[in-house]
């Protein structure tokens, strides 16, 4: 028996448990800190209300003879890919529902993705970006290249025709600079995939804190992207889904390579694999996409998106660079003092009691900055912020 040896090229463990051990450690040894948290870009507001109502309701149906679910379609439920189909349409993005998958979130589609896919393809990833992409490639042994994102280029790399890939990740907003792609950008991205016949694997988990109208909210809305994109999306951060677990990814039937459907490929892959996300909680993602149901959960976004500007001021009469927290939960700074990512996350963690994410966690080009989240509640950011501000 020989293991899968591509797994000891990956770090001991992911980002995220790995700051999750160092915060338990230091909380172990000084009990009596009060620590605030913005790293893991985790939510603070409950399901709102028209989700819940939705989800009782479903957990009666699961209690009666006439109206219990048992296995249900792979794909996801059509009352909800249809209200998936709805949300795009509003964004003038026509889907049929069968291009739409129902998942148990962006993170496990992100890797399953890679399923279908050779594993001779080369692999175009940006750096830094959210570290899935790069661990579920080098799980499988695939040639991954990096492009960089740097404050030059606002952390947005545009392609290179004298770079050869197959599967290029792009994320945006981006997971950890909070940079988002233009319409244009996103056009050369698409011009160069066609050019290329590579796949673009676009992460849209946190297209809903757009609010610029000039901004794309999925590569779809953009020419050409139906034959050569697949898109990612997530409840978790959009209706606080994080514990919940529910999102989709669109396959959209136009994309096609070596005469083969990536959509029909894609559902031999889910139904084989995967079972569907329970019945009650595709009854609260349904509700969602309702007027009341978006209504509510914009309130919690736009509570956030008032956090990171809370964030944001208090970076500036600090004197800190920064971008994102615009259009975007997470704000990406350069270390103060030319710390390194990993020196400012102890001083934040040690001095200030803040927990954040230390830059080079994902990729080098992360070092020397920092992510903080805007997820927190308002009295915990404005008292971070303080202890910023007082300690400087
Ligand atoms: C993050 O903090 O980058 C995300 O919460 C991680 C995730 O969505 O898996």
């Amino acid at each position: 028996m020989n293991i899968n040896s591509n797994y000891l090229n990956l770090k001991d463990s992911y980002l995220f448990s790995s700051i999750a051990k160092k915060v338990a450690e230091y909380k172990n040894e000084n009990p009596e800190k009060e620590l605030i948290r913005l790293g893991i870009g985790d939510v603070t507001f409950p399901l709102v209300p028209t989700v819940i109502s939705a989800m009782q309701n479903a957990v009666s149906q699961m209690g009666n003879s006439e109206t219990f679910h048992g296995y249900g379609e792979e794909q996801g439920y059509a009352f909800l890919r249809q209200a998936i189909c709805g949300y795009y349409a509003k964004k003038s993005v026509s889907l049929r529902d069968t291009e739409i998958f129902i998942s148990d979130g962006a993170k496990s589609d992100l890797g399953n993705i890679l399923d279908i896919f050779d594993v001779n393809n080369t692999v175009l990833i940006p750096n830094p970006v959210y570290p899935v992409y790069v661990d579920t490639n080098v799980m499988a042994g695939r040639k991954i290249i990096y492009m960089d994102g740097n404050p030059e280029n606002s952390f947005l790399p545009l392609p290179d025709y004298s770079v050869k890939a197959d599967i290029i990740y792009l994320c945006s907003p981006n997971n950890p600079t909070g940079a988002v792609y233009t319409k244009e950008q996103l056009g050369l991205w698409i011009e160069y995939a066609i050019k290329n016949e590579a796949v673009i694997l676009f992460d849209s988990a946190y297209e809903v804190f757009i609010t610029d109208k000039n901004l794309p909210t999925s590569i779809y809305q953009i020419e050409g992207a139906k034959k050569c994109a697949i898109e990612f999306c997530s409840l978790s951060k959009t209706a606080g889904f994080t514990g919940t677990r529910c999102g989709y990814t669109v396959v959209p039937s136009e994309l096609m390579q070596n005469n083969l459907s990536l959509n029909k490929l894609w559902l031999r892959r889910q139904t084989t694999k995967f079972n569907g996300v329970p019945y009650i909680i595709q009854r609260g993602a349904e509700a969602v996409f309702t007027d009341e149901g978006y209504k509510q959960i914009k309130e919690n976004i736009d509570y956030y998106l008032e956090n990171a500007k809370i964030i944001a001021y208090t970076l500036t009469s600090l004197g800190i660079w920064f971008t994102g927290g615009q259009n975007s939960p997470y704000i990406w700074l350069k270390c103060p003092n030319g710390l390194s990512s990993w020196d400012y996350f102890d001083e934040l963690l040690t001095k200030y009691n803040i927990v954040g994410t230390p830059g080079a966690g994902f990729g080098s080009n992360g070092e020397g900055f920092f992510r903080l989240t805007a997820f927190g509640n308002r009295d915990n950011v404005n008292k971070a912020m303080k202890r910023l501000l007082q300690q400087q």
